[in-house]
């Protein structure tokens, strides 16, 4: 295989949290019942998708504008909740895989559904290291649509199917599935059924044994 693909939140890095916590005070404020089983739904999945997800326990109906002032206002929550992310907040095992691959000369992509990716990047010290990022704002349809990963693998000028992709999200599973790619379930969707390979986590796995 010539390039690995990373999701971004919850597998390089620990914002997934961060995510939650935002929904969860934007929830409280619209008395909306909201959980970690709920969000294990969001994972993967764009912010206005999510917002729907969210919004089916909601009592009363939003209009267009309505929800669309509440996914800014969870962007702000989440904004200020990454204000002071530094590269301490990468995950475990997540930087020694990044420096294997590219030793070993492999190509490296980010395939993420935030619109915040280039912010999280930039804070963790880790843009230069990608050989291309995507992320939710160059694609239309969001996991598990292929296309942030089909498009990943355009711009670094490999085939579907000479890339692994990384994910923590059942989303994110069905969309490197769906793009015919490899992928390694990690997190929350270590156990995913339509993984090939399945880890705890990066940490204490050697990369390469996959590629
Ligand atoms: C994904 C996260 O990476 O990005 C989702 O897993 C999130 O939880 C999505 O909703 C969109 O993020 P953002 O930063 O554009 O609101
Ligand atoms: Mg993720």
């Amino acid at each position: 295989m010539k390039a690995v693909i990373f999701d971004l939140d919850g597998v390089l890095v620990s914002t997934d949290e961060y995510h939650f916590q935002a929904w969860k005070q934007l929830a409280n404020e619209e008395n909306i019942y909201f959980d970690r089983k709920i969000n294990e739904r969001l994972r993967g999945v764009s912010r206005m998708d999510s917002l729907e997800i969210i919004l089916e326990r909601s009592r009363i109906s939003y209009r267009a504008e309505e929800k669309k002032t509440l996914a800014s206002r969870k962007n702000g929550y989440y904004i200020s909740n990454i204000e002071n992310l530094t590269p301490n907040d990468m995950l475990p095992g997540a930087l020694v895989s990044i420096n294997r691959l590219k030793e070993a000369g492999k190509l490296i992509a980010i395939g993420s559904s935030s619109k915040n990716t280039l912010l999280i990047l930039e804070k963790l010290g880790i843009k230069e290291y990608f050989d291309a990022i995507v992320d939710g704002n160059q694609i239309k349809n969001s996991k598990p649509d292929p296309e942030v990963f089909l498009l990943g693998a355009e711009k670094m000028n490999v085939k579907p199917e000479e890339c692994l992709v990384v994910e923590d999200a059942a989303s994110g599973v069905e969309a490197g599935k769906s793009a015919g790619m490899k992928v390694l379930g990690v997190g929350s969707a270590k156990n995913h059924p339509l993984a090939d390979y399945r880890a705890n986590s990066l940490a204490g796995i050697d990369i390469l044994k996959f590629v």
